[in-house]
């Protein structure tokens, strides 16, 4: 059934299919084209599987899509947030942290109310700031020192935001689910935030 109250984004269609929300991009961002989705029982579970894997590697694009042409800050920082929420199954929060004042501090984000602040040597924001690397956690009750803004947070992803060699912050993703981040996934996080970072004019608070 399509949604028109589901469009946030004119370049986005969104089609509902088994209660899941697959978004369908222009064939220029896609390799799907719209034709394929003419009539719902066309629309088969294997293009669903098919496109959920296809998920992540096209958030880039989306993402290029969605910036073109746009460095601002706040914009930026609000409308990746909305992506990802959008576009990323069984996730509950995703948002940035940045470095100001010696603290990690709460940014742009989508989701239940956060920590404002978080001290460098606390939480998984702390260990992927001051390890400079992405910390997967699989089950966060298994990582010392969690810091629990939402007590149904089972697994969370975070990674050092970078610019010019220096960690400016770290964008931090929860789920409810354990172990909904792996390796891959990160690697397409990373290259995304690292387009963010360079396609984006970053104050000079942060
Ligand atoms: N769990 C994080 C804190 C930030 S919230 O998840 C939004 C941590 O341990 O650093």
């Amino acid at each position: 059934m399509f949604r028109a109250n589901q469009l946030t984004y004119p370049k986005l269609l969104i089609y509902s299919y088994y209660q899941r929300y697959i978004t369908i991009l222009p064939s220029a961002v896609c390799n799907k084209s719209y034709s394929k989705f003419g009539a719902k029982h066309d629309f088969l579970a294997n293009d669903a599987i098919e496109l959920s894997i296809n998920m992540d590697q096209n958030l880039l694009k989306q993402w290029q899509a969605i910036s073109d042409n746009e460095p601002d800050f706040m914009v930026n920082c609000s409308q990746l947030c909305a992506l990802l929420m959008q576009q990323i199954d069984e996730i509950s929060w995703c948002g940035f942290y940045w470095n100001r004042e010696k603290m990690l501090v709460v940014g742009a984000y989508q989701g239940p109310l956060a920590c404002t602040r978080i001290a460098y040597e606390d939480g998984v924001c702390g260990a992927a700031f001051t390890q400079r690397q992405v910390q997967i956690i699989d089950d966060v009750s298994l990582f010392e020192g969690h810091i629990a803004c939402d007590s149904g947070s089972a697994s969370e992803i975070a990674i050092p935001i970078v610019q010019h060699g220096q960690v400016i912050g770290v964008f931090d993703i929860d789920s409810y689910i354990l172990k909904r981040f792996d390796h891959q996934f990160s690697v397409y996080l990373e290259k995304l935030i690292q387009y963010f970072v360079e396609n984006t004019i970053i104050p000079k608070f942060v």
